[in-house]
């Protein structure tokens, strides 16, 4: 029996997270100078997932269900995490292989493991372009549709209630300077083939908390700007979406962004959680031990980063094993990055004490200078990349406060608005006129809301006219 193993029956089949509650439950009883004492000794755990419950987070890794049977592998996995996700287990190649005939049983060893062990499960991928079985890679049109929605519901009601989050379509955009979709023969059954399968896994699973997840979409760029006017739209469409995931795939070449935090950020103000879902940054030593503790910092201080999930346990595990990306090494002993990762989760921000905002953004506070005239005025700010842009615009309520607004903004020729959020468009070529939707046109003296929208083109220069109802 290895020391893991040993070491995981010694610790009495508590789970790490169940044994920060039951320190608070403790603390909560004695008295409050003492309270105070033990909560910040508390706040000093001493395995991934106990720190990050502590923090109000869960830490998570993908497992591969041929590797439960591995000691050295289960202690770990048991003794340090709190989520999983099935590596290739849930992919549609794995689970539908035949059309209509469903295979769960490498699935269903994890979910099983993971239940048993008091760990959740990250359901991955309902719908995407890769690891399709080849009847799927066959089809197209109506056909190919109709089956994507059936995967979808089939795979979700199979696992209905005992997935936390699904991440329902995986890397969807391309890469590159364009913010544009991929092409796959699921994109080319309709641009709506995502909402479609986002609103198949919420019926099917209504409890699941439900992502789109992507990679190269960590730091601001065209690709995450496309992602999040999509996102944006979906909120304001009520296409049912709760979460996007970040895969964080880093290495020399692609190191975490320094905007990384500032991302994550924008995201979680449009009501949405996110989650670091692949994490994996290639190298060794101190630097890549400087960028994991980066990376958890990031996720502490954004209050919607709700868990981090590695892709993988030792080195040995990943699918990048010669980077050495992860946070044990192929024997299993931990590294400086798992030294760095534990240290910058017991020093980072406590669990939040008020609830997260939801949709729709909310609003500012009234400024305590007196507010503009009365009327209403705008701003402009944009994200811009080659052929496209993003702008985001603010309508401050003048000294009447509105009960609606509509802003206007005077695109230069050839420019076109190919999406709006938080507002109703009228008109995408030319001059266009936003108008307020139902929860956001009434503003007090001074407050602000903001909404956005996507276009094709040179972007809009100078300030957008408002108007007060
Ligand atoms: O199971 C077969 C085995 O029978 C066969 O002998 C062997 C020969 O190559 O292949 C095995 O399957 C491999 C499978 O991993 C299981 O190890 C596939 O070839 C291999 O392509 C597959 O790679 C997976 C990859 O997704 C495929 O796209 C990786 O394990 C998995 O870590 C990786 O995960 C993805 C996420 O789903 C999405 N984000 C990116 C991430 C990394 O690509």
């Amino acid at each position: 029996m290895s020391s893991s193993t040993a070491r995981d029956r010694g610790s009495a089949r508590v789970r790490p997270d169940r044994r920060a509650a039951l320190v608070s439950a403790t603390v909560g009883t004695v008295a409050a100078g003492m309270v105070l004492a033990l909560a910040t000794a508390a706040s000093a755990g001493t395995t991934l997932a106990t720190s990050a419950a502590e923090k109000g987070r869960y830490f998570g890794t993908a497992v591969a269900a041929n590797k439960l049977s591995d000691s050295t592998y289960v202690g770990i996995l048991n003794r340090e995490f709190n989520m999983v996700t099935p590596e290739n287990e849930m992919k549609w190649d794995a689970t539908e292989p035949s059309q209509g005939q469903f295979t769960y049983t490498s699935a269903d060893r994890i979910v099983s493991h993971a239940q048993a062990n008091g760990m959740r499960v990250r359901g991955h991928a309902l719908a995407w372009h890769s690891q399709q079985p080849g009847w799927a890679q066959n089809l197209s049109g109506s056909a190919l549709r109709s089956a994507m929605v059936n995967h979808v519901t089939q795979v979700a009601t199979h696992y209905k209630g005992k997935i936390h989050s699904w991440d329902v379509v995986n890397e969807a955009f391309a890469d590159g300077g364009n913010g544009a979709r991929r092409d796959s023969n699921l994109q080319r059954t309709g641009n709506d083939w995502i909402e479609v399968a986002f609103r198949a896994a919420r019926t099917a699973d209504p409890s699941a908390k439900l992502c789109y997840n992507d990679y190269n979409t960590d730091g601001q760029n065209a690709k995450s700007n496309a992602v999040y006017a999509m996102v944006s739209d979906f909120k304001a469409r009520g296409v049912p979406i709760d979460c996007v995931g970040f895969q964080s795939h880093f290495n020399s070449a692609s190191p975490v962004p320094g905007d990384y935090q500032a991302n994550l950020q924008r995201f979680a103000n449009l009501g949405l959680d996110v989650q670091i879902t692949e994490l994996d940054i290639e190298g060794s030593g101190t630097a890549q031990a400087n960028s994991y503790a980066t990376v958890v910092r990031a996720c502490l201080a954004v209050s919607r980063c709700t868990g981090i999930s590695v892709w993988g346990i030792r080195d040995t595990d990943s699918w990048r094993a010669s980077g050495t990306p992860l946070l044990f090494d192929g024997n299993g002993n931990k590294k400086a990055a798992y030294t760095a990762t534990l240290d910058a989760l017991n020093s980072g921000t406590p669990i939040p004490t008020t609830p997260p905002p939801t949709t729709p953004p909310p609003t500012t506070p009234p400024p305590t200078t007196p507010p503009p005239g009365a009327g209403c005025t705008a701003s402009l700010s944009l994200q811009t990349w080659t052929g496209g842009f993003v702008a985001t615009v603010r309508v401050t309520a003048g000294s009447s406060g509105t009960n609606g607004w509509a802003a206007t903004v005077t695109l230069p020729s050839g420019t076109a608005v190919t999406n709006a959020w938080n507002a109703q468009s009228s008109g995408t070529t030319g001059t266009v006129r936003f108008a307020n939707v139902a929860y956001n046109g009434r503003l007090t003296a001074g407050q602000s809301t903001e909404f956005g929208f996507q276009g094709v083109g040179t972007p809009p220069a100078g300030t957008p006219s408002c108007t007060a109802s």
